[in-house]
Parts: structure tokens; C-alpha cells; sequence
């Protein structure tokens, strides 16, 4: 029998133990297992009950994303759901660890279920942009009634077994040994007799028609709102659920599964949860390990390092905040505090825990305070004379085993490093702002970084439940990079014609939470506008420029905090109006440089920035700044609200079609050869028949 499904015979049950690690993923050689256990259960008179469950950390927590790319083999999940459940004898799911999607639905095929106390469940396959393609649609309400069955699929959340709304799914909770637990209730059920219990049989989650129904169109109208298409599909199967027999809901679930599983969208979804993973392996962890972190240091108590703070005391950390005076210091302490609070408010921290983390709060005027610290981070203002100041201190102060890092965005790493004894200590540790919430945390590796400090970054990347990604040293390392040119290409719009209204407008429709010129308006024109006089000097006089942020800015309209920006904000209102005077600067700018305006689509503003930004992301690679594709893709979705649906600008382009999107960039670089410059590499994939996501699996 496959090695994959361990086969036991414990007096009169038979335990089908799943043995696939690391999560036990529904893979063919374990379904196969699974029905190869059955059969043998089921012709052996002596057993008279079957036990499903996990080795390891965990019952299975679904099919094997993997597999989805080929058609499947034989048997499908669905099937080996379906024979479960026709099964002669009773089958009890013991479920431990995280019982997800396909996983789940094996539970569901059972005909009893006991759980360990500390067990999750769940169905988050919308995340990967299908649905439970095997019976979950139609058990999942039978069990459940709508509400919960919805609220399962449509948040793929997890639910704790021990949540109240859980009961209806599981038996029995247990604590303890889970194995014999689920002997034990196997022998009851045995002994009294029971029969299996097949969930398509239920029909009590129907018992309100009228019920089930108003939830059903309530839930249809919300997702209909959503961009991703397996919300609606997930409903409509639901009503399916209800409305006919089982077999034919299987049918209905079945076909939409197919649909969903082709569709960009979900292979966008799949790829980016490839890719996160894959991009919190940086190749520096071979080589390095990572110090224990429990007390660290953070320098500047500004918006970025009350965040930083805010994130590391919520991880159980200890932390030291470091500011240049006492008023300062108490501005700091206060801000840390407000975040704690605020989650407070909101339900997400409870009090004693707000207590506990402020107990391992601290704070100090003077740079000493960071001797006895694991790891310091500095978060002041993006300036390499003060940055190198507060290295040069801090060399003298921490011990030899102190890990430094520089929260810097744009500065190059390897300046800052320079004025350091052991730079390979350095690591640049990107945060985004708000630091307590955002996930993604770029791990900035510069020419004398050592892996052990690339090694903590990332472990202390982890501690905070943040993504880590690496990226080289260059004039904002991958995101602000990619950033860049898309603000940059939208400008040049701007200026050639499209209001930003428009622009705007198109972006989301993209998917962009926000287009790109509210953005600018709420993170406040003046920090691009100061960044923008310190590299005047330096800017190629033959680069373009849009001046229209700077007459904005001229004109104190920085944005949502001054009432005006791109958008007008009467009365302190948080969305913007269009204002017809910025529409006049921009007219007057235009007549100034001689452009004759042209109108846009929204088809050409979308895919102009996604060349921009996929042809930046290709230079990132060539010049070895991003590691893999999936990195760049990882960025872009947790620290600039690119759609999670379209999977990053790489795998869009993907799905463009690299010949396509190369025609574009020769279009483009034929207008403004300076800044269109298409990179080589759109080249040699579209001629060896290749995407960029090979280089992914490649790499
Ligand atoms: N298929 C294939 N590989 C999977 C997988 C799956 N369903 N789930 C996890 N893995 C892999 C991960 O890629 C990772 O591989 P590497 O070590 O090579 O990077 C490894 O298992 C461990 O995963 P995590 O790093 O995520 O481990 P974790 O402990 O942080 O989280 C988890 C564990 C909660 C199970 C998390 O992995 C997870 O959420 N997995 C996805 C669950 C899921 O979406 N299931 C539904 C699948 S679709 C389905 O079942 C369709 C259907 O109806 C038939």
C-alpha cells in the first residue's frame, strides 16, 4: 500500500494515517492511499469503524496546489469524498493542526468528526481564486446552514474548532492524545450500534428555506462587488446546494471549479502564494544564522520607528527607543503608545496584553542605552550625514554580536556601512509604513552584509509575522524602484493629456486600491517635493520632468493634511473632489513645454504602466537587485496595493503575453527612448516560448 497513507489495524478500527509533510497535502499517492485503505478496511470483516487522520503537524490542510497545473489523475478528491462517505462502516475524521480546504472536505465526507482543542479548520480556497471543488460547496451548507458555510468560503479565514459557530461541524472537542481519543469514540460508536452518517443525506441546514435563501441573495449582492470571480461562484453554488438534488450540485460545484482553476486569475493567486513563501528563502540563510533577538533597539521615534516599536512589542519583544532629547523621547513613547491604544479600541489587543507589551517598553536620550541590545534599527530622517553620525556612534557603544540595521528607503547601504568597524553587521530593513500592520518587510543585503545579519533579519522578519524579501542596493531598492517608474509614466500622462483624475480612475479599475495621484495626496506632497530639491543638483538635464507636483507644492497644497493636492478636501473631508485649478496649473505647464494634449484610454494608462513597471522589475533582475520575479510580484502586492488577483506586475505580464507587452515598450521607447529602454530579457523569453514565472520555478 502507498507509503503515503499509513495502514493500522487497532482492534476492530482501521487507521488511516496521512503521511505526506510538511502539511500532508491531498497529493495522487495519497489519495490513492486513502482509497486503497478504504477497500482493505471494508473487506476486512474484523474492522468495524475507520479512522482518518494526519501524522505530523497536521490533519491535511488540502489538495496539493501543485497539482493543479495538469489535469488530475485518478481518484480525484471529489471521488475519494464520495467514497468515504458510501462507505458500509462508519468513518470518523480525527482532526488536528489546520484541516483546510480539501482537507477539510475529507472531514466532511466522514461520517463523524472529533477534533484536538487547538485545531483550526476551514476553507480558504477563494484565496487561490477557486472554490471547494470537492463537495465542500454542498456538504459544507448541509452541516452548516448557509450562513457559516458562506462565512468559511467566502473569508477563506480559518475557524478555531472551539469556536462556538464550529459545533455544528464537529462531534466532539478533545484535549490530550487526539489518536486515542478517536479510538475511544469509535468504540462507542461501535458499541451502540451506530450507522454511518452521510452529510449529502442531511437536510436540516435546509430546514429554513426562506432563511438559507435571504442569505444567499444578501451574500450575492456583496461579492458581486468584489473584482475576483470565485466569490460569485461560490455563492451560486451554495444556492445550488439548496435548490438541487446532491448529485447534481457536485456537478454544478464541479464545473465551476473547472472554470475557476483555468482562469488568470486564479493562477495569479497561486503564484503569489508560491511566491511569498519562496521569497522568505534568501540564499544568505545557508550560510548564516541568526542571533536571538529578545531586546532591540530602535533609533528615531517617528512615525516609522513608533511603528517598528509598536510591532516588535506586539511579538513579545523588548524594546529600547533611543531619541536626541527628552521632548522628543516623550513624543516617541506617546506615539508607541497611541498604536497600542488605538488596537485597544478596536478590539484587537486586549487590556492585559497592552499592559504586558508597554511593560517591555522603554526609552532613552542618549545612544548608550544601546549597548546591552540585540539588534538596533535606526529609523530617522532619510539623511547620510545623520545616519552615518548615529552608525559611527553606535560602533562604539553595542557589542561585537549586535546586529545593525538602517530602515533607510532609498540611501545606499553600502555608504552607510563605511563608517562601521564590522559592516558586515549591517543589514538594511525596509519597513512600510504603518509598520505595525503592513507585511512586508524588504531585507536590503549590501556589498559587505554578512549572513548572519541577513539571518536575523529574516528571523526577525518571521517574529513579526511579516514577508521578507531581498533586495540589492540601488536609489530605492525593489519596491520604491518599481514605484518610481510607475509614478513616473503616470506623470508623463499627465502631462501629455489624461487629467489625474483619470488616471486615477483607470488605476483602480485596475485593481490599485488607490490611484496613484491619491497616493501621492495622502502620504503628502512635500516628502517627494524635499527629496526632489536634494537630487536637483544631480538630475540629468535630459531626463523629462513634470513640474506640476513642484507648482502644487509651491502653493503649500500638500495633499490631504492641507486640504489640497491633487484633489480638493473641503472642510477636512477624506476623499478628495477634482479641482479644476490643479486641471489649469496642468494646462499652463503643458502650453509651457509645448505639448499638444492627447487623450487616453483607459486600456493604454493600464498598459503603460505595466510595462513601466514590469520593464523596471526586469532591470532588477538583470542587475541582480531582485532575486526572482515572484520577489518583485511579493513587493508590489504587500507594500503597494497592487491586486493580490493579478498576482504582481511580472506575472501580469505574464498573462499580457511577453511579445505583446515587448511590441508596447518599442512603441513607448520610440517616444522617450531615455526612459523606455526595453530590456533584453522580454526578448529571449517570448523567443524561447518562456514566461518569467519559469524564471520563478527556476530559481
Ligand atoms: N499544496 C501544496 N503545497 C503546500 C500546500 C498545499 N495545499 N500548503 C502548504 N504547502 C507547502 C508550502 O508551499 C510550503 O512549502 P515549502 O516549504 O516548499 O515552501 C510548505 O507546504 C509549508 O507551508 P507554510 O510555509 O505555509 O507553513 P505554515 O506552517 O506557515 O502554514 C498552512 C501551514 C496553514 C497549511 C499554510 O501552508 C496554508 O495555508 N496552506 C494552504 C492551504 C490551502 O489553501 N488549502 C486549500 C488548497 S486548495 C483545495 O484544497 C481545493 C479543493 O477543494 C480540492
Amino acid at each position: 500500500m502507498s507509503d503515503a497513507v499509513i495502514y493500522q489495524v487497532e482492534g476492530d478500527v482501521a487507521v488511516l494515517a496521512v503521511n505526506n509533510p510538511p502539511v500532508n497535502a491531498l497529493s495522487h499517492a495519497v489519495r490513492v492511499g486513502l482509497v486503497e485503505g478504504l477497500d482493505h478496511a471494508l473487506a476486512d470483516d474484523t474492522v468495524r469503524a475507520i479512522m482518518l487522520i494526519g501524522m505530523g503537524r497536521t490533519f491535511p490542510a488540502g489538495a496539493d496546489i501543485r497539482e493543479f497545473v495538469s489535469a488530475p489523475k485518478d481518484p480525484w478528491l471529489p471521488e475519494v469524498c464520495n467514497r468515504l462517505e458510501a462507505a458500509s462502516k462508519p468513518v470518523i475524521a480525527a482532526v488536528h493542526g489546520t484541516a483546510l480546504g480539501g482537507g477539510f472536505e475529507v472531514a466532511l465526507g466522514a461520517h463523524y468528526r472529533i477534533a484536538d482543542d487547538k485545531a483550526a479548520f476551514g476553507l480558504p480556497e477563494v484565496t487561490l481564486g477557486i472554490l471547494p471543488g470537492a463537495g465542500g460547496t454542498q456538504r459544507a451548507p448541509r452541516l452548516g446552514g448557509a450562513e457559516v458555510a458562506l462565512d468559511l468560503m467566502l473569508s477563506g479565514r480559518p475557524m478555531k474548532v472551539t469556536d462556538k459557530r464550529a459545533g455544528v461541524f464537529f462531534d466532539r472537542v478533545v484535549s490530550g492524545d487526539l489518536r486515542q481519543a478517536a479510538l475511544e469514540y469509535a468504540a462507542e460508536i461501535i458499541a451502540d450500534g451506530a450507522n454511518p452518517r452521510p452529510t449529502r443525506d442531511i437536510t436540516d441546514g435546509f430546514r429554513d428555506a426562506a432563511d438559507y435563501q435571504s442569505v444567499v441573495q444578501d451574500k450575492l449582492a456583496e461579492v458581486s462587488r468584489r473584482p475576483e470571480i470565485a466569490p460569485v461562484e461560490i455563492v451560486r453554488c451554495v444556492e445550488a446546494a439548496a435548490l438541487l438534488p446532491f448529485d447534481t450540485g457536485m456537478a454544478f460545484e464541479r464545473a465551476a471549479f473547472d472554470t475557476l482553476v483555468a482562469s488568470d486569475h486564479s493562477d495569479a493567486l497561486r503564484h503569489i502564494f508560491f511566491a511569498e513563501r519562496k521569497a522568505a528563502k534568501l540564499p544568505e540563510l545557508a550560510q548564516g544564522t541568526a542571533r536571538d533577538i529578545d531586546r532591540v533597539g530602535i533609533v528615531g521615534g517617528g512615525t516609522m520607528g513608533a511603528g517598528i516599536a509598536a510591532a516588535c512589542l506586539s511579538a513579545g519583544l523588548r524594546v529600547m527607543l533611543v531619541e536626541r532629547d527628552g521632548t522628543l523621547l516623550d513624543k516617541g513613547l506617546s506615539r508607541i503608545r497611541d498604536i497600542l491604544e488605538r488596537d485597544v479600541r478596536r478590539g484587537r489587543l486586549g487590556i492585559d496584553r497592552f499592559e504586558d507589551h508597554l511593560s517591555r517598553l522603554q526609552g532613552r536620550d542618549d545612544l548608550v542605552a544601546m549597548a546591552d541590545m540585540d539588534l538596533v534599527i535606526e529609523a530617522v530622517i532619510e539623511e547620510m550625514d545623520v545616519k552615518q553620525q548615529i552608525f559611527a556612534q553606535l560602533d562604539g557603544i553595542v557589542g561585537e554580536n549586535t546586529v545593525l540595521a538602517t530602515n533607510t528607503s532609498y540611501l545606499d547601504i553600502n555608504e552607510i556601512a563605511s563608517v562601521l568597524e564590522q559592516p558586515e553587521m549591517l543589514v538594511g530593513l525596509h519597513f512600510f509604513s504603518p509598520a505595525h500592520v503592513m507585511r512586508l518587510l524588504e531585507v536590503v543585503v549590501g556589498e559587505r552584509t554578512g549572513a548572519d545579519a541577513v539571518a536575523t533579519g529574516v528571523a526577525l522578519a518571521k517574529r513579526l509575522g511579516k514577508i521578507p524579501v531581498r533586495s540589492g542596493v540601488c536609489d530605492g531598492f525593489i519596491g520604491n524602484s518599481v514605484f518610481a517608474a510607475y509614478r513616473a509614466v503616470c506623470d508623463f500622462m499627465m502631462e501629455d493629456g489624461a487629467s489625474p483624475y483619470e488616471i486615477d480612475k483607470a488605476m483602480r479599475s485596475f485593481g490599485m486600491a488607490l490611484g496613484p495621484f491619491q497616493v501621492s495626496d495622502l502620504a503628502g506632497l512635500d516628502i517627494a517635493w524635499a527629496r526632489r530639491k536634494r537630487l536637483a543638483p544631480t538630475r540629468d538635464p535630459a531626463d523629462r520632468y513634470v513640474v506640476v507636483a513642484d507648482r502644487l507644492c509651491e502653493r503649500g497644497w500638500f495633499g490631504q493634511k492641507t486640504g489640497r493636492g491633487y484633489y480638493r478636501y473641503p472642510d477636512g473631508a477624506r476623499k478628495g473632489e477634482p479641482d479644476p485649478e490643479v486641471l489649469a496649473i496642468i494646462e499652463a505647464e503643458r502650453a509651457v513645454a509645448g505639448i499638444v494634449p492627447r487623450s487616453f484610454s483607459v486600456k493604454e494608462i493600464q498598459r503603460r504602466v505595466l510595462a513601466a513597471m514590469a520593464n523596471t522589475g526586469a532591470r532588477l533582475l538583470r542587475e541582480g537587485i531582485a532575486t526572482r520575479p515572484g520577489d518583485i510580484d511579493t513587493v508590489l502586492v504587500h507594500g503597494y496595493g497592487y491586486p493580490r488577483w493579478r498576482g504582481g506586475p511580472m506575472k501580469t505580464a505574464d498573462q499580457a503575453g511577453l511579445l505583446a507587452l515587448k511590441a508596447d515598450l518599442e512603441r513607448f521607447a520610440a517616444e522617450y527612448p531615455r526612459f523606455w529602454q526595453v530590456e533584453p530579457v522580454f526578448d529571449a523569453l517570448q523567443r524561447e516560448g518562456r514566461h518569467f514565472s519559469d524564471l520563478d520555478r527556476e530559481s
